[in-house]
């Protein structure tokens, strides 16, 4: 029996498998079966009130479910899926409310991994699946994460390499006359408005824009458990910490004054998508490393530098 067929089989009887996908590991179940469900909330130490993304291998597969996509929903779905897109659609009375958490929505992603979507071809019912971290933890990038936190209450871990675009996907709604932005990820707002021809509406914020309204749109998010700070004038900060071992995330700058091996450049050649693939690693090695806050740089903010910039302001929230 191949991975492929131990990982279909477990799922089929209600278990946990963590797959590859391109943008972050998942921690996934038969999202028909609620009991399976369930285990992916225990797991996690996931909030009940956050719903989750149910993932396919195409759009026709969702229709037989009940699962209708709007217009401006599949022509982006022509472009852009499978890919780092989440479509946030009216629900199907097959889909259990532990999934959407009593929404009357779903959230539904056709993820881009070769692995993944062979999986996905295997089953006949979705996969609920979330980022496979505990709840408000960095998201995993690669199997060794996943197997760092949850190998221990996982009985299958699918190996499918580093992921290529590195963080969650840009979930949009489209329960509104023009598609709202419910969270930066993997594609850029650029991009959806060139396909679509129109401007979206941006993630609805109270004030503070670290408070984003949207079901399970948590605060504090992506943390590490160590102290970032988020800062346009390291120099400052350096002068102001004298007398602390200090990390960072910069995008393409070498800091002479931050010990080389505690600085994580996210791409040395000034590309955001590269930057992007980078981050979360390079959260968690700051993580383990003996030092005691983290400085981090504002991103551009056009491209993906939007999504980093939404999870550094998440991970600094105290
Ligand atoms: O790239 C990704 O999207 C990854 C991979 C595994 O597909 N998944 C992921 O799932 O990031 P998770 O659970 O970590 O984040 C899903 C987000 C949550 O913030 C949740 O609140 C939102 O999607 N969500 C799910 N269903 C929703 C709905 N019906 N309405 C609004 N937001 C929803
Ligand atoms: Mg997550």
């Amino acid at each position: 029996m191949n991975h492929l067929e131990e990982a279909a089989g477990l799922l089929k009887q209600g278990e946990l498998v963590a797959i590859p996908t391109e943008t972050v590991y998942g921690l996934a179940a038969n999202a028909f079966n609620e009991e399976a469900v369930l285990k992916i909330y225990k797991t996690k130490n996931r909030p009940h009130f956050n719903p989750l993304i149910i993932h396919s291998n195409s759009v026709e597969r969702f229709e037989e479910w009940g699962i209708f996509l709007p217009e401006f929903a599949l022509k982006l779905a022509s472009h852009f899926s499978p890919g780092p897109i989440t479509f946030v659609v009216p629900t199907s009375n097959k889909i259990p409310d532990m999934v959407t958490a009593g929404h009357n929505s779903v959230a539904i992603r056709i993820p881009n991994h070769p692995i993944t979507l062979e999986l996905l071809s295997m089953l006949d019912f979705p996969l609920a699946a979330p980022s496979a971290n505990p709840s408000t933890f960095v998201s995993p990038t690669s199997a060794s994460h996943v197997k760092q936190q949850l190998g221990n209450k996982i009985k299958c871990i699918l190996d499918g390499g580093n992921c290529e675009v590195g963080i969650e996907s840009t979930i949009l709604s489209f329960l509104e006359n023009t598609p709202r932005i419910l969270r930066y990820g993997g594609l850029a707002k650029e991009q959806i408005e060139k396909i679509l021809g129109i401007k979206v509406n941006v993630p609805q914020v109270n004030g503070d824009t670290s408070k984003i309204i949207a079901p399970g749109m948590i605060e504090r998010h992506y943390a590490p458990n160590k102290k970032l700070i988020i800062s346009s004038d390291f120099e400052k900060e350096i002068m102001n910490h004298q007398r602390m071992t200090i990390g960072s995330i910069s995008f393409s700058t070498n800091y002479k004054n931050i010990d080389y091996k505690n600085q994580f450049i996210l791409s040395e050649s000034g590309n955001l998508d590269e930057a992007a693939r980078h981050l979360f690693s390079a959260l968690r090695s700051l993580n383990e490393l003996n030092i005691d806050i983290i400085l981090a740089e504002n991103f551009p903010d056009e491209g993906l530098g939007i999504a980093i910039n939404d999870r550094l302001k998440r991970a600094s929230v105290q």
